[in-house]
Formats: structure tokens, C-alpha cells, sequence
């Protein structure tokens, strides 16, 4: 319930302009008071009546006549969320610079509320370099995004950039402003992170490339969410995430010991990129390179698989979500795992662009259900994203 919350909406230049109306009757319904910003390019696609008549308010769309009124700084200090739906690319990048030249950049740089978008825009310039830099530093500033989602467009034309439908922009509003917004209070959750390391030798290893991001990431979005969290990490050079309790581990079977440990848990997730082989034998001295001998042959093990252990555990989790890197038929291959490794979720994200260790990630989550197909985002949203559907699924 919105009962007594206050939502200031703005609403800037988008054809998905006219699902702010379906959003607003959705937010009044839930008890919020909204009140509405309109941009000079979200007048072209919908009227201030229409906008008035459906907040039951007065549509503020001048920067000076508002001062008259009440002053934007004011403005700015009324709501408990200001929620931007639809997002243009053009209103999103005013935001990242801080440009503050009509009523709602204005607003949106004077208010100390917390802010959600919705972007809409054309999937070419949704994927623009410059976009996905406002994005991420949007985000990184603690704007929340919802969306957006992929489907036939204004134009002929399909694609990311279609403003995410009002129940899921009211879902996401009701979650941020929800007096326990901390769904997974209670639960424990299990996440691994990071490469593992396999040792050759005392001072030699195999790693891979995996940067530990998203699974530090998820592991402070579902502390963010109230739960109780315990990270086993590989090697990583990234900072521990707040709130959260960290095992430091270096091979899989001191992964999988870590994790054993740590049990019972409600929900794992397992994004840690573990060596599928190990050495052997590890030697306890450090091997030598003799002048003319041959090179030495690795002779490989097979490493404990973390995420089928725990699958099948007598002390399983409810909720056991696994992580697929692919480089080639990323869903068809995630399916398969999903069932090969009994688990409930798989989150699939391609990495044949080399892409490991980046800012951002473009995942299919795998459910029960089916496959839902993410747009490219930052992890930490990839994150935030998984964080509620886990709190949902179990609630
Ligand atoms: O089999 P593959 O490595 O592609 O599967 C990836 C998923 O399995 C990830 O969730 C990863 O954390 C997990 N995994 C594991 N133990 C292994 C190998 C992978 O838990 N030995």
C-alpha cells in the first residue's frame, strides 16, 4: 500500500508517454498522492489535462511559473520518490551532467528524494555509448531503473528500449517505498563471487578471468534487502560489500568446504567462475626449470561441482540459482545446464565479446518458467534485479 506517500511523476518525451496515465491510476488506486511534471517534448505526446484530470492535481510544466507558485526547491522537497516514467535519453543525460534548464532537470538536481527511471527510447540509442555511460553513472549515484524491456517499438523496429510496463514501474515504486522494504529479512543467503585459484605449485596457479563483480554485487543487493548474507569469494582485488559476512577462499574445494559450512541457507547463488580442473598434484616445492629438460605435463583432476553439490544436498537451499558463462547458444546451453545441475535458476550471460570483468552485463534468466531476456545493464542493476525477483519467488 501507497497510503500516505507523496510521487512526484515525471513525465518527458517518449510516444510511451501515454502510460503514465495507466501508471498514475495505478499508483492513486494504491493510495499514493501524485503529482506531475510535465517536459515541453512529454507535451507533444500527452496534454497537461489529460495529466491533470488523472493526478487530480495541478501539472507543472514551467520552471518560472512554478517558482510563483511554490518554488521548485520546494517542489523538489515534497515527495517521498520521484519517479521518472518514461525516461527519454535526452532528460537521462541532462541527470548524469547535472544540467539544470526546465522544471524537471531542475527538480531532479535540487531533490534529496530518491529517484527511479524508466527509460523509452529507440534501441539504438538505448545501446549508444553515451547512453549506457549516463546509465551507469546514474546508477552508480543510487538512481534506481526500472526497465526497460524488449519489444516491437513506434517504430518498425524491435528491440531494448521499450518503457517497462506500468505493473512492473508500480511493482518496483511499492518495493522502494514499502515500509518494510526489506522482503528478505530473515532468510540467509549463500553467494559465491571471483575466480578460484588451483595451485601448480607454492607459488604457481590457474585462475581465470573473472572479476568478482556481480557476484559482490548480488551479495549486496540481497543484504539490501534484509538478508542475512555470507559471500565465499576467490582471489578478488574488489572491496567487500557492506553488511555482508566473507569467507575468503582460493581453490574450488575450499569453495565448496566454505560453502558446506555456511549451510543451512534459504537462497544460493552461485556467480563464482570456478576452475573446472585442478592440478593433480600439487607439488610442494617450487618446480624448477632444468636446462635442457622438457617442459612439464600438467595432469589434470576434475574439481568438485559447487552448484550440483549443493543442488543435491540434504540440506539443499530453497532457492538454488546458478550462473552460465557462454560464449556460443548462450540460452540453449544454460537450459540444459539448469536441468544437468538441479538447480532452479540459471542466470546466462554471454561473454563472447570478451566481455568478463566489465561494467555491465546482458543476461537471460532461465526459471521454471521460461527464459526472460535482460537488457544490457549495469551489474549492479543485474544485480538489484535478481535481489527482488529472489524476493518475490520466496515471498
Ligand atoms: O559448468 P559451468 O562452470 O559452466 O557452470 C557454471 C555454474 O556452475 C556457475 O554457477 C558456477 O558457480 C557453478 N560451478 C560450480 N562448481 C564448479 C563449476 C561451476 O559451482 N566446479
Amino acid at each position: 500500500m501507497l497510503t500516505g506517500k507523496h510521487i512526484l511523476l515525471v513525465v518527458s518525451g517518449s510516444v510511451a508517454a501515454y502510460k503514465a496515465l495507466e501508471l498514475v491510476r495505478l499508483l492513486r488506486r494504491d493510495g499514493a498522492a501524485v503529482t506531475a511534471i510535465l517536459t515541453a517534448a512529454g507535451a507533444r505526446f500527452v496534454t497537461r489535462e489529460a495529466l491533470a484530470a488523472i493526478t487530480g492535481a495541478r501539472v507543472h510544466d514551467d520552471l518560472w511559473a512554478a517558482e510563483a507558485e511554490i518554488g521548485h526547491i520546494r517542489l523538489a522537497r515534497l515527495p517521498d520518490l520521484v519517479v521518472v516514467a518514461p525516461a527519454s535519453a535526452d532528460l537521462l543525460a541532462k541527470m548524469a551532467l547535472g544540467l539544470a534548464d526546465d522544471l524537471a532537470s531542475t527538480v531532479l538536481l535540487a531533490t534529496r528524494a530518491p529517484v527511479l527511471v524508466a527509460p523509452a527510447m529507440n534501441p539504438a540509442m538505448w545501446e549508444h555509448p553515451a547512453t549506457r555511460a549516463n546509465l551507469a553513472s546514474l546508477a552508480a549515484r543510487g538512481v534506481h531503473v526500472v526497465g526497460p524491456g524488449e519489444g516491437p517499438m513506434a517504430e518498425p523496429e524491435s528491440g531494448p528500449g521499450r518503457l517497462a510496463e506500468p505493473p512492473e514501474i508500480h511493482a518496483t515504486i511499492a518495493a522502494l517505498l514499502a515500509p518494510a522494504a526489506r522482503p528478505l529479512a530473515g532468510r540467509h543467503a549463500l553467494v559465491t563471487s571471483g575466480p578460484t585459484h588451483e595451485p601448480i605449485d607454492p607459488v604457481r596457479y590457474i585462475a581465470n578471468r573473472s572479476s568478482g563483480r556481480q557476484g559482490h554485487a548480488i551479495a549486496a543487493a540481497l543484504a539490501a534487502l534484509g538478508a542475512r548474507v555470507t559471500l565465499v569469494s576467490g582471489p578478488v582485488a574488489i572491496p567487500d560489500p557492506p553488511g555482508v559476512t566473507v569467507r575468503r577462499v582460493e581453490s574450488a574445494r575450499e569453495m565448496l568446504a566454505a560453502c558446506e559450512a555456511a549451510l543451512p541457507a534459504d537462497i544460493a547463488v552461485m556467480a563464482a567462475a570456478v576452475a573446472d580442473w585442478r592440478v593433480a598434484r600439487e607439488a610442494a616445492q617450487k618446480l624448477k626449470k632444468e636446462a635442457g629438460a622438457p617442459a612439464p605435463t600438467l595432469a589434470m583432476a576434475l574439481n568438485p561441482d559447487i552448484l550440483a553439490t549443493l543442488s543435491a544436498h540434504a540440506r539443499r537451499p530453497a532457492l538454488v540459482v546458478g550462473f552460465a558463462a557462454e560464449t556460443e547458444r548462450v540460452v540453449e546451453h544454460a537450459v540444459a545446464k539448469r536441468a544437468r545441475k538441479g538447480c532452479d535458476w540459471i542466470v546466462a550471460n554471454d561473454v563472447s565479446g570478451g566481455v568478463m570483468g566489465g561494467a555491465a552485463n546482458r543476461v537471460h534468466l532461465i526459471t521454471e518458467a521460461g527464459v526472460e531476456d535482460w537488457p544490457e545493464m549495469p551489474k549492479e542493476e543485474v544485480a538489484a534485479r535478481l535481489a527482488r525477483r529472489i524476493a518475490e519467488h520466496l515471498r
